[in-house]
């Protein structure tokens, strides 16, 4: 038994990105493009945005982004990717713990993208507070994992299983007068470990639109 205090999640999450260069593959994700390319541009909020892929992609098609992330070592990162694209006057970067902070605002656009953690993380809470950051007409995306990926099985042995994404509707509750839900499981991908090993990945896709005023 070791004495160490437990890391916060912003620096168990520093330390993970801190340990490699780049994590992620600098893609945006596939669910957003599919979801999100049809939308006309306004106002989204990228929740784990990680080192900014989804949020950069947002803001080459002319949506204003704010990426919020508990890492400031990610956002780092996603600062730099936004100038090397010449989107960095769209963008804007905010360093929160998403289970203690809200978001506030009318937002055409709320996505969240595999935020998921080994560090406790209370999703639902925190999608439902994202529920209500979205304005009238606007889009709530939650993409995730059907199973972890095997580089990251082992941290989060313990956890609780992750929902598909009917159960995830159902649990957020989201009123059919003022929502329309959909839910799917996506197609296998091939997606990319860490450390380059490969897996066939399937991701729960949740969007739910608000209805007009
Ligand atoms: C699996 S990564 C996904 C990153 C990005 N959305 C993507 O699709 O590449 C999860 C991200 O959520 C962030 N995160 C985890 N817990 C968080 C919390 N409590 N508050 C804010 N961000 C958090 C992590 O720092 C990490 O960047």
């Amino acid at each position: 038994m070791t004495n160490e205090p437990k890391p916060t999640t912003g620096e168990f999450w520093d330390g993970f990105y801190r340990e490699r260069d780049a994590v992620w593959s600098g893609k945006p994700n596939a669910a957003l493009v599919r979801e999100v390319g049809m939308l006309a541009p306004g106002r989204a909020l990228d929740l784990g945005c990680g080192e900014g892929a989804d949020a950069i992609w947002l803001a080459e098609r002319g949506w204003v982004v704010t990426g919020v992330d508990v890492s400031s070592v990610a956002l780092g990162r996603a600062a730099k990717h936004a100038l090397d694209a010449g989107v960095s006057n769209r963008i804007t970067w905010e360093r929160h713990d998403l289970a203690t902070w809200e978001p506030v605002g009318d937002y055409t656009l709320v996505t969240a993208a595999f935020l998921h953690s080994p560090v406790d993380l209370p999703r639902e809470h925190i999608l439902l507070a994202a529920s209500r950051a979205v304005a009238p007409g606007g889009m709530l995306l939650v993409v995730g994992h059907t199973a972890f990926p095997p580089w990251s099985q082992h941290a989060h042995d313990g956890e609780a299983p992750l929902p598909s994404a009917d159960e995830l509707a159902a649990a957020l509750g989201l009123r059919p007068h003022e929502w329309t839900v959909e839910t799917r499981e996506t197609e296998g991908r091939t997606a990319t470990g860490p450390e380059g090993q490969t897996a066939v990945l399937t991701d729960t896709v949740l969007t739910a639109r608000r209805a007009s005023d």
